[in-house]
């Protein structure tokens, strides 16, 4: 089945062809420059920008797979969780094409197809993937761990009390004066500093899989005013050593929490999805945690971590060809919780 694929949540318009939920025939993702200038994403801007590259990115992306309008079987969308204004843009321009192509849609949760953008390369390898599995999915948005007992299901273990792991690279990059986004350029940043240089808090929990990163970044302020850090000088040794030590503390706490889930949850495999499972050091610290578990390691290349719409089509695919399509009077949800229990999605 070629299921093509849109994906509006935050500021990436993507649109993808994928066949059969693995095997994918383009991904194409255009990223919104324009919200580097201020620091942050603007939800009003990437609204509009999404609207105006929705349709040449669906044009790429068919025109890439070499699939015609009348080849597409189905469309999968993300319904949530997101901006509602930038969901809004995908949501309509999908359902329209749905409407005017008379093929089915479905609207699809965003965490769950970053999962299944990690199982991705493995499915269409033609690998086994055995459930349970421990599920770490760190992005701009979110920071939880899931377990899923089988496939389609979700259970929360916990998550993030303030910050997710994403925003606070990118506040700590915006709080010195880096560019938009912070964590690919605290990643490539890190190389060149010291990551024991700077003393930084790891925050510790009740909940013994949640996740808190304000405080750090709290520590990351007091330290840029008490050495007089000028914002904007990415060459600074203390700015190098002051975000090699905010990046091992992130890791740790990812880490750390991820190897107390392994040992309380017993799994046959470990996911570690979303942006920030394109962090190098993340990559390297859960690979060794995955070989000391035993464990096989799904771990997307970086065009299937950060947001893209091939994940959206292979993770909707499976609903699709069973016929489950979505009504049309559905809308786009800003917030959709995933895993409160054993749920199916
Ligand atoms: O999953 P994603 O593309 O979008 C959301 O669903 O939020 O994640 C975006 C986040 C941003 O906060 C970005 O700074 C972070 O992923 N990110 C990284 C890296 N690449 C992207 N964080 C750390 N290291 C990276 N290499
Ligand atoms: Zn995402």
């Amino acid at each position: 089945m070629l299921v093509l694929g849109v994906e509006t949540s935050c500021d990436e318009t993507a649109a993808a062809i994928v066949a059969d939920g693995a095997d994918v025939r383009s991904n194409i993702v255009a990223s919104q420059l324009e919200h580097a200038a201020y620091g942050g994403v603007v939800p009003e801007l990437a609204a509009r920008k999404h609207v105006e590259a929705l349709p040449w990115v669906v044009d790429a992306a068919l025109s890439g797979a070499g699939v015609g309008w009348q080849e597409v079987d189905g469309i999968a969308v993300t319904r949530g969780p997101g901006l509602v204004g930038a969901l809004l843009g995908g949501w309509c321009y999908a359902r329209g094409l749905a409407r005017a192509l008379e093929r089915p849609y479905v609207g699809v949760h965003h965490l769950a197809a970053h999962v299944h953008g990690a199982l991705m390369p493995h499915l269409a390898a033609g690998e086994e993937v055995s459930y349970p599995l421990l599920a770490l999915v760190v992005s701009g948005g979110h920071t939880s761990l899931y377990r899923l007992p089988a496939p389609r299901h979700f259970c929360l273990l916990g998550e993030t009390r303030d910050d997710a792991a994403g925003e606070a690279f990118d506040k700590t990059a915006a709080l010195l004066g880096l560019d938009y986004p912070g964590g690919p350029v605290i990643d490539r940043l890190s190389d060149r500093g010291d990551p024991l240089a700077v003393p930084l808090p790891r925050a510790r929990l009740k909940g013994p899989f949640d996740f808190s990163f304000s405080g750090l970044k709290t520590a990351v302020r007091r330290q840029a005013l008490s050495t007089q850090i000028r914002p904007g000088e990415p060459d600074d040794p203390r700015v190098l050593d002051l975000v090699a030590s905010f990046q091992a503390a992130v890791v740790d706490m990812l880490a750390d929490t991820t190897a107390a889930a392994l040992r309380a949850h017993p799994v046959r495999g470990l996911v570690v999805a979303g942006g920030v499972a394109a962090n190098r050091s993340l990559r390297n610290r859960i690979g060794s945690l995955a070989r000391e578990h035993g464990l096989p390691l799904y771990l997307a290349p970086i065009d299937l971590s950060t947001d893209n719409a091939a994940m959206v089509a292979g993770w909707g695919e499976a609903r699709l060809r069973a016929g489950g399509a979505d009504p049309f009077d559905l809308s786009a949800v800003a917030s959709w919780p995933l895993g409160g229990g054993d749920a199916t999605i």
